[in-house]
């Protein structure tokens, strides 16, 4: 495994080998991998010849008051886990804009609401600097997880209205032992936060019972979801349809239930089918 920190270094390499008629394999993060991401580089290696795993820590998606200046680092440790699930590049990128960057993405409807209603110019942020990826890396596929269920959605949309020749594949969300969904963020936890906050998968998990035992009213599934959640605050707790995360009333279709809350400082987020 290489590594390289040059945007242009990695697009020229990137185009090369496209004409060389290899097929680029494209996994973006912000680092601190863990099993989460590294699923998706397992989902991705047998679909290209050529994988590209990115770390950056995207300004743009970060709100002024967010975690940006604190978020977790470990450069040695993925580039070992990278290295070990079959990662061809490693793109370091310090800086990927140019100074006077002036083009934002902005993808209506799959953002509004759910975590765009509390983190008002996050997916701006995540549209635009998957974009860019997209046109350095030059992917023929790229893999997104299931753990951010509407960012996956946002970049589907993206990738179609902009007709961009990319296969994006959704990889399953990735838990702990014991439920908690993996998350970067789950390092800033006290014993006592991450204890309560395995009530927000059994949240859910009691909506999904509750949906395959026959309840259909959203507002009664998310009143069995809100008895079991304990965090210092609720952002929201929401039923969706799977595709274009329209609100449900009623769980006949497709459907997903969304949460997000803060323990302290942080603030985790999960989702999963209700669909029996
Ligand atoms: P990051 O939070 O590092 O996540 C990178 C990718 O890993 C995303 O597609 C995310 O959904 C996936 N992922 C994280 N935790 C997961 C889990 N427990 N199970 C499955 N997949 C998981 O998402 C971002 O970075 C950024 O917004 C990015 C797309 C890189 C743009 O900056």
């Amino acid at each position: 495994m290489r590594t390289e920190s040059d945007w242009r270094a990695v697009q020229e390499e990137a185009l090369q080998r496209r004409a060389r008629g290899e097929r680029v394999g494209f996994v973006p993060t912000m680092g601190f991998l863990h099993r989460g991401h590294t699923s998706l580089f397992a989902l991705a290696r047998p679909r290209c010849d050529w994988l590209v795993a990115s770390i950056f820590v995207n300004p743009l998606q970060f709100g002024p008051t967010e975690d940006l200046g604190r978020y977790p680092r470990d450069p040695e440790g993925d580039a070992a886990k990278a290295r070990a699930e079959g990662v061809d590049l490693l793109f370091t990128p310090t800086t990927l804009y140019h100074r006077d960057h002036s083009t934002r993405v902005i993808v209506d409807q799959v953002s509004d609401g759910l975590c765009g209603a509390s983190r008002p110019t996050h997916f701006e942020g995540v549209a635009t600097v998957v974009a860019r990826l997209f046109g350095v890396v030059q992917p023929h596929v790229a893999v997104f997880g299931e753990k951010d269920y509407q960012q996956l959605q946002l970049i589907r949309r993206m990738t179609r209205d902009l007709a961009l020749p990319i296969e994006v594949i959704g990889g399953p969300l990735v838990r702990d032992a014991d439920g908690l969904a993996l998350s970067s963020r789950n390092a800033y936890l006290s014993e006592e936060q991450r204890t309560r906050a395995l009530s927000l998968h059994q949240a859910l998990d009691d909506m999904a019972e509750a949906v395959a035992a026959g309840t259909r009213d959203a507002a009664d599934l998310l009143e069995i979801g809100r008895r079991r959640i304990h965090a210092d605050r609720l952002d929201y707790l929401e039923i969706r349809d799977a595709t274009d995360l329209r609100p449900l009333n009623q769980v006949d279709g497709p459907a997903r239930g969304f949460v997000a809350a803060t323990y302290g400082g942080t603030r985790l987020i999960d989702n999963r089918s209700l669909s029996s």
